[in-house]
């Protein structure tokens, strides 16, 4: 169902293909990843142009630790940099915020500067009232379920999809309108199994380091089809 003209859009993107970008031009994995960090700052301005009231990309997942450390450690870095933006995203209008395992909880993995830089930005970007922008960082869809199950389950009304969405990492996530995949894989990966049930799906060849407004505007033709 297309969304109603007053509904701010939800668009969640899987940005996948830096890897194999970079391997087709000679370059190193890692020359990938940087390549993508700078097309999501890209994105994020046409994303604003377009009025898109929510961007929810996902920067690393639960899976992601089990690639080798050097690529894990350019792509920490990477979170610092973006993360880092504040004065462009304040010139966006633009409030940044984190979707991932909570930092104090068993399995929870990202390192202490990556949390300081996550907190800062959130504090720095939480007065704009543009677009929101949310990194899933060290985030897994079926993790966030079941911490969203246990805390249904002890409220007086119990387990309900209500219950359930009060109970999720960011509650006040709207639902997704519409998902992206680059890079050729046509996989949802854990990736907002709760938020995107009623997503439209946009999948596409074009690596993310080259997905630019033209297919982000096919992808969102699909929600008045
Ligand atoms: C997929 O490419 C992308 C990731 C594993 C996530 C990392 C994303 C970025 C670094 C770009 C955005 C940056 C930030 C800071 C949010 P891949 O390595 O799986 O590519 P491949 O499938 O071609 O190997």
């Amino acid at each position: 169902m297309p969304p109603d003209a007053h509904h701010p859009l939800h668009v969640a993107c899987i940005m996948d293909g830096n890897g194999r970008w970079a391997g087709r031009r000679g370059l190193p994995r890692t020359d990938g990843h940087t390549e993508g960090e700078e097309n999501l700052a890209r994105l994020v301005r046409v994303a604003v142009q377009r009025d898109i009231g929510w961007l929810t990309v996902f920067g690393f997942s639960t899976e992601n630790w089990r690639r080798p450390r050097p690529e894990v450690r350019h792509i920490l870095g990477l979170h610092e940099k973006l993360f880092g933006r504040v004065a462009e995203l304040n010139e966006l209008n633009v409030r940044i915020q984190w979707i991932g395992r909570p930092f104090d909880s068993r399995e929870a993995r990202t390192p202490k500067y990556v949390q300081r830089a996550i907190r800062k930005a959130i504090v720095d970007t939480a007065e704009n009232t543009g677009m929101t922008l949310t990194v899933a960082f060290d985030y897994g869809g079926r993790a966030e379920l079941v911490k969203a199950v246990e805390g249904a389950r002890s409220t007086d009304a119990g387990v309900t999809p209500e219950t359930i969405s009060q109970h999720m990492y960011l509650p006040d996530l709207p639902p997704v309108d519409v998902v992206i995949r680059t890079s050729g894989e046509r996989r949802v990966s854990n990736f907002l199994l709760w938020q995107a049930a009623g997503a439209a799906i946009h999948f596409t060849d074009t690596a993310w380091p080259d997905f630019g407004e033209t297919e982000l505007d096919e992808a969102l033709a699909l929600l008045d089809a």
